[in-house]
């Protein structure tokens, strides 16, 4: 008798974090998730990647997507019963990126902003120039007891030339997230060099997979199978805090 034997399927490479706490899967609430189908099949891509909690940071932005704290939690509740239905093995939170705009400036005001859990907040700063008065509201923050997290800040290209600003602005306490998209190389060289150059200077706390949708996820998924990410890793192993936010 023959036994013909194949090729192993090669397994895929999982996170050495187990908090993914920069997404787009809440359903229907910005321009991620589309439909629950579409967030239960990110989900699972999620687990694939050996990620098992899950923060749902839907943007909210002035006139784009106006999330509050209800739109929030009606979006989260419906995921959470259709993960429940699904039987899938993964802890779902929920806050928002928030983009600091004048409606940001209302709902902080109002009191009406989500942190996530430990009090960290997502910020997303304006892609355009940085905000005079980022430092100021950074201290306000830390003094009200939140955690700033900044999204992405390899995507802002004003600081590019400016690479001393990431140094002023990490030192006044603000976490960094890079996104694995940027070191896939998804965002352009520009993102990518600021990212490399954040590693390389140990500015990078936490990793996001800010995933919009299951192409990104699939991105994502061929990344960490590269020799590229495999490089990175003794760099970042040991400085990522993504499981501290709890
Ligand atoms: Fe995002």
């Amino acid at each position: 008798m023959f036994k013909i034997f194949g090729k192993k399927n090669k397994e895929n490479v999982k996170l050495f974090y187990r908090t993914d706490m920069h997404s787009h899967i809440m359903p229907g609430v910005d321009h991620g998730s589309q439909s629950v189908e579409e967030s239960i099949e990110m989900l699972k891509a999620e687990i694939d990647m050996g990620i098992n909690r899950v923060i749902l940071t839907s943007h909210t932005t002035a006139e784009t997507f106006e999330n509050t704290p209800e739109t929030l939690a009606e979006g989260y509740e419906t995921l959470k019963a259709a993960v429940e239905q699904e039987g899938l093995d993964i802890e779902l939170h929920y806050s928002s990126e928030y983009r600091i705009d004048e409606y940001w400036d209302q709902l902080y005001k109002d009191g009406r902003i989500v942190p996530m859990p430990g009090n960290f907040l997502l910020l997303e700063n304006s892609f355009v120039q940085e905000l005079i008065s980022i430092d100021d509201l950074l201290f306000d923050l830390r003094s009200k007891g939140y955690k700033p997290i900044l999204a992405h800040p390899e995507r802002y290209s004003y600081y590019t030339n400016r690479r001393t600003r990431y140094e002023k602005l990490h030192s006044m306490g603000v976490k960094f997230q890079v996104n694995l998209l940027s070191l896939a190389g998804y965002f352009g060289p520009g993102a990518h060099s600021n990212a490399m150059w954040l590693v390389e200077h140990n500015l990078v706390d936490m990793l996001g997979s800010d995933m919009h949708s299951i192409e990104h996820a699939q991105i994502i998924q061929r990344y960490l199978n590269s020799k590229d990410w495999k490089k990175l890793l003794p760099r970042l192993e040991g400085r990522i805090v993504n499981d501290m936010i709890k």
